[in-house]
């Protein structure tokens, strides 16, 4: 027997190995965001803290992190040259980076960030018992019969025996401490609803991609110097 599995989802997974003084720098600079915040809302549902809701969703303006974007911004060029992309054709520029703090049982619902092309996650402090990333498919083009993949009385009856890489639609991916991850911007994604996060600190952005040169081009942003503004 032979199956092929087509069309997959690409996560870049690596290591930014910043010095132990400079992450410390950058820990108690999150920390102090987090002293700061302007929107106290988010303690109410056992929501993470996350910087781009409380004033802080520019945090590569801050010097201290000058450092950690350069090491980001080589990585995503990695990413590209995976994909194959010609990266003299296009401008990369970087939208909004926050930092998020989960501790105890806080957790970062399903979601996507639909106003940018690339995102990325690093996680600047975790331990092993801090959640992981998990990833959903919502597409689930195996899924022959509608519903047969979500259904909770099905699953209930155990109408699909065992949950199989072809048929899953929830992944969980095991992330470290100096982990980044580069994912399409499109991609449903949370982090792990468990209770024992210590203090797991990452830092999230999201990355636009403009071209350098729209003639007899169609589909990419065009450069906003030729914008006008109505
Ligand atoms: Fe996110």
């Amino acid at each position: 027997m032979k199956v092929s599995n087509f069309f997959p989802l690409s996560i870049f997974q690596d290591q930014i190995k910043l010095n132990n003084e400079e992450k410390i720098n950058l820990i108690n600079d999150i920390r102090e965001m987090k002293k700061n915040s302007q929107n106290s809302d988010y303690k109410l549902n056992q929501a993470s803290w996350t910087g781009d809701t409380q004033g802080y969703e520019y945090i590569y303006n801050n010097p201290n992190f000058n450092n950690l974007f350069v090491e980001i911004k080589k990585k995503i060029e990695i990413y590209l040259d995976f994909l194959k992309i010609d990266k003299e054709q296009i401008e990369t520029f970087i939208q909004r980076s926050w930092a998020t703090i989960s501790v105890g049982n806080e957790v970062i619902s399903k979601h996507q960030h639909l106003q940018s092309h690339l995102s990325f996650s690093y996680y600047l402090k975790k331990s092993t018992n801090d959640s992981n990333f998990i990833i959903y498919d919502d597409e689930k083009k195996n899924e022959f019969i509608p519903g047969l993949f979500g259904s909770k009385t099905l699953i209930q009856k155990k109408l699909i025996k065992e949950i199989t890489f072809p048929t899953a639609t929830r992944i969980s991916l095991e992330v470290k401490e100096d982990d980044i991850l580069i994912f399409p911007s499109k991609t449903p994604h949370s982090t792990d609803q468990i209770e024992t996060n210590s203090e797991r600190i990452s830092i999230s952005g999201d990355v636009i991609f403009l071209a350098k040169n729209t003639s007899l081009m169609e589909h990419l942003i065009p450069n906003f110097k030729n914008w006008k503004k109505l």
